[in-house]
């Protein structure tokens, strides 16, 4: 049984006062264990007093990237050690965003991968196709391509491993995936797990839907059998339209059984 988990990437938005606050608010409202995991990564700055402000809570801390050197002469990176250092339990590797506006491709990606499982991270790697290639048919291909992060990783490595399924297309577009095109990716995802992995790792992996998911469409996402979770973009940044997705998420568990 996967238990889903819906986290929060804050992106490059909501100064101290504001993450400290909604973080607070978070916390406020899962003290201690949820029927879900709560994740939420903000940005570099403010992991630490975040961090600070979710201790002991259900909610935990992540981190929207790293560079995989441990350590050295690269200005303006951070190491796996640096975000475990100042609490982060996770880190998203790959997202869309990194690879179409920083130039990351998947030989980078797999050695971020490497490199956050080595410091401890459990991390969430993201792939996810253009409207182009949805439209020309090479969704699967683009998706197969892109696990190639995982290259590096073995069967063992994949329990400290989430995937993220996050079609470009559906980012901060409030087009969101229909359920029927979600769990067509999830399952073409998880067949690909099951080819490197093998049948149980395949089972075990989280796979979690992102790309407009809100409070109204949530329910219906989580609840598709092969939809293990959210990320979050723009709803994560107000404690209620995220709360609302948690709790959408403790349904959805609730009907998976
Ligand atoms: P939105 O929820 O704003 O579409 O962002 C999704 C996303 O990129 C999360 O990583």
């Amino acid at each position: 049984m996967r238990q889903i988990l819906v986290a929060g990437n804050w992106k490059m938005n909501l100064l101290q006062s504001q993450g400290v606050a909604l973080s607070q608010a978070l916390a406020a409202k899962y003290p201690s264990s949820a029927a879900v995991e709560i994740l939420i990564c903000p940005a570099f700055p403010y992991l630490s007093p975040i961090g600070t402000a979710v201790r002991g809570s259900a909610v935990q801390l992540g981190a929207q990237n790293l560079y995989f050197a441990p350590q050295g002469a690269f200005t303006g990176e951070v190491s796996g050690d640096m975000l475990k250092d100042v609490g982060c339990g996770w880190v998203l590797v790959g997202h869309s965003e990194r690879r179409q506006f920083f130039g990351e491709q998947d030989e980078l990606l797999a050695k971020k991968v490497s490199a956050g499982l080595a410091h401890g991270l459990k991390v969430i790697y993201c792939v996810g196709e253009q409207l182009a290639d949805r439209k020309a048919g090479q969704t699967e291909a683009v998706l197969a391509k892109q696990l190639a992060g995982l290259d590096q990783v073995s069967a063992e490595q994949m329990a400290n491993v989430v995937v993220a399924y996050e079609p470009m297309w559906a980012i901060g577009t409030g087009v969101t995936a229909t359920t029927e095109q979600a769990q067509q990716a999830h399952v073409f995802l998880r067949g690909q797990l099951k080819s490197r992995y093998g049948e149980a790792v395949a089972a075990a992996t989280r796979i979690l839907y992102g790309g407009s998911v809100k409070p109204d469409n949530a329910l219906e996402l989580l609840s598709q059998s092969d939809v293990d979770g959210a990320l979050v973009g723009g709803a994560a940044l107000k404690a209620d339209s995220f709360t609302a997705i948690i709790e959408a998420g403790i349904q959805a568990q609730t009907l998976k059984g």
